[in-house]
């Protein structure tokens, strides 16, 4: 496995390995994601292999743009809207799969959907150009761990099932894409992510959560463990107990206290957030107890990440 940056040869040895249905890793504006040749049932493969998936859930299949979108799903109305208000950019449509698409089956995991996502950051971008193929990418980590928002990330978590890491640097959003699928007409929240859903309503209207209502969440011990830490999180807690590690949100906290945003700015603390876990999960305290963070726009997202984090293992 070799972590290289991402220059302009680096991207074009990449589009090669994924030409010949290797694994590379590359940035996105979300999360680093973990390629693979979306039309081939092996290579897609590799990925669930590589990340110790214990099923085969469906991926995201990443397109340079609009036109390649619809080579593969039908994008119409509400979704045609949402594409062309948000792509480039985190937010990714779950939409009919065309009978038509060359894409692998495993990508949909049996179903008749693909989630789709032209993602913004220019890595992505050019490495799409360059290999010409649908690009099918989880976040780039094991399976129910930390996701990744820097290329050393990837390496600490993934090692030799890589081929080839792209480093772009730390991932400016650092939460996950924004998973939308439409239901009666109407477009369903699958996952809170980097698109808020006040800003998916304010162009397509009235949102539905399958989930229950978010300002109400579920309690921990019904929501699956996932971006989960080594160490156990306590999440809302307003102090640290003896032996925790604290993780501090906006002013009011004591200086040298790790702090997801200082100022209370939630687009500082979505893009620091896993990396911040991933320190505090490596220094000696015994748990971590993170901070009441507000339940509103990108904070939907944070602690949606936090609650599953936290929940039994
Ligand atoms: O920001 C992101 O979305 C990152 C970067 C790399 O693009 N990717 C990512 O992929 O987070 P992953 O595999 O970790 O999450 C994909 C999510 C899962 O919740 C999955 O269940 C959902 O998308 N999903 C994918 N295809 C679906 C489908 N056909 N129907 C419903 N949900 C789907
Ligand atoms: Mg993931």
């Amino acid at each position: 496995m070799e972590l290289v940056a991402a220059t302009p040869r680096a991207i074009a040895h990449a589009a090669e390995l994924l030409g010949e249905g290797r694994l590379v890793a590359f940035p996105t504006e979300t999360v680093y994601g973990l390629g693979a040749d979306a039309s081939s049932d092996r290579a897609v493969a590799r990925i669930f292999e590589a990340k110790r998936r214990p099923h085969f859930n469906p991926l995201i299949v990443h397109v340079a743009d609009l036109a390649a979108a619809a080579l593969y799903a039908e994008l119409l109305g509400q979704a045609r809207q949402l594409a062309e208000a948000f792509w480039p950019g985190a937010l990714t449509l779950v939409l009919p799969r065309r009978t038509d698409a060359r894409l692998s089956l495993l990508v949909s995991a049996g179903l008749d959907t693909v989630a789709l996502r032209v993602p913004a950051h220019d890595v992505a971008q050019a490495l799409l150009h360059a290999a010409g193929l649908p690009i099918a990418a989880p976040s780039a980590n094991r399976s129910g761990s930390v996701s990744p928002t820097r290329a050393e990330h990837v390496r600490d978590s993934l090692d030799d099932a890589v081929d080839l890491i792209l480093d772009g640097g730390p991932c400016p959003l650092g939460l996950e894409s924004t998973v939308v699928a439409f239901a009666g007409g109407r477009p369903v929240l699958l996952r809170p992510g980097g698109v808020t859903v006040e800003e998916i309503e304010a162009v397509a209207g009235p949102v539905a959560m399958p989930e229950g209502d978010p300002a109400q969440p579920q309690s921990p011990g019904q929501l699956a463990s996932h971006y989960a830490p080594a160490k156990p999180l306590r999440i809302n807690a307003a102090t640290a107990q003896p032996g925790e590690a604290y993780l501090a949100f906006g002013p009011g906290a004591p200086p040298g206290v790790a702090n997801l945003s200082p100022s209370g700015d939630l687009r500082e603390a979505a893009a620091k957030l896993f990396a911040l876990l991933r320190a505090l999960d490596r220094s000696d305290a015994r748990g971590i107890a993170v901070a009441p963070v507000p339940e509103t726009g990108l904070g939907r997202a944070i602690n949606d990440r936090l609650r599953r984090a936290a929940a039994p293992r």
